[in-house]
């Protein structure tokens, strides 16, 4: 394997979802690795308190920007903010989700909808609009742009009872996994992070203590590893699953017969049940 060590330094990149779990992990690995960074999440003080600390560990140049990426003016507020303060993004995480679980008739259909707003529609706005700079980046920086899309083991099949959210990371994986190959050549590290159930505030958001029961669960390091691990890398995949296991039921989720694996999802993730 043709090592391409992934350098960040003297470039800006910016975390959606940087007030909890993952985002705050990738702020700090970001930074390590010299970058300036950009942070995004509706918690204002969490960000400002990472800003305070990244600046006082690693020298770090952070700007914070407070948003609900669930509204739908917010990518264009975004872009005209970092337009006014002449920041170009050379690495973008889109990090920024959510799950909802339960039966779907019985979910609260707004919040399904900003499930997608969220997970699908501000990542795909906000990608479109920070690729260019992205791209110009990799070619002033080899090995120094990125773009990082946080899928998830859930889009390697449906998932009954979280229906949206494993619909929602589906997309995110097919759609990373188009822009890997569109981006071909550029010098753009492109790739979708997968990791299954992990320790953050996901399964508290989802209101699933279900979820918390699973018992191999990923670290928020866990996670970076595989990320910074497949970044390294001279030919980075579109994908990389965090997880020995997670690894061998993705792929054995996407062999298997689709109805098997359905059935064999939707009993495990039903209501009640313990694993
Ligand atoms: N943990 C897992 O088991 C797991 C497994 C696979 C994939 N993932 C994915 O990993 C990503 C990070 O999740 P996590 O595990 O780190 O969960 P987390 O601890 O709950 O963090 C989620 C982040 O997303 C932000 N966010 C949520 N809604 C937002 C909104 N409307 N506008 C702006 N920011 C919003 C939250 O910030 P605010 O609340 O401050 O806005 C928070 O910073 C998500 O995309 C998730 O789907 C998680």
């Amino acid at each position: 394997m043709v090592s391409a060590e992934f350098n960040p330094m003297g470039t800006t990149a910016l975390v959606t979802g940087a007030s909890s779990g993952f985002g705050v992990g990738y702020a700090h690995a970001l930074a390590e690795r010299g970058a300036d960074l950009v942070l995004v999440a509706r918690r204002q003080e969490r960000l400002e308190a990472l800003a305070v600390e990244l600046a006082e560990t690693y020298g770090t140049v952070s700007t914070v920007i407070p948003l609900d990426l669930s509204r739908t003016d917010a990518v264009a507020e975004l872009v005209a903010d970092l337009r006014s303060r002449e920041i170009t993004v050379g690495t973008l995480v889109n990090n920024a989700g959510f799950a909802t679980y339960g039966t779907f008739v019985d979910l609260d259909p707004a919040r399904e909808l900003e499930e997608v707003d969220v997970n699908v529609r501000a990542l795909t706005a906000l990608t479109h609009a920070l690729l260019p700079g992205l791209l110009t980046t990799a070619l002033k920086h080899p090995h120094g742009a990125a773009l990082v899309n946080l899928a998830s083991t859930a889009a390697f099949q449906p998932v009954p009872h979280m229906a949206v959210y494993g619909a929602s990371k589906a997309y995110v994986l097919s759609f990373t996994e188009a822009l890997w190959y569109e981006t071909r050549g550029t010098g753009l590290k492109v790739t979708a992070i997968c990791p299954g159930p992990a320790r953050t505030e996901f399964t508290e958001v989802a209101g699933n203590d279900e979820l918390s029961f699973y018992r191999r669960q990923l670290s928020v390091d866990d996670v970076m590893h595989t990320t910074f691990a497949a970044l390294d890398r001279a030919s980075v995949p579109p994908h990389a699953v965090s997880g020995t296991q997670n690894a061998v039921l993705a792929r054995l989720s996407t062999l298997s017969p689709r109805r098997a694996v359905l059935n064999t999802i939707g009993r495990l993730s039903a209501p009640g049940r313990r694993r």
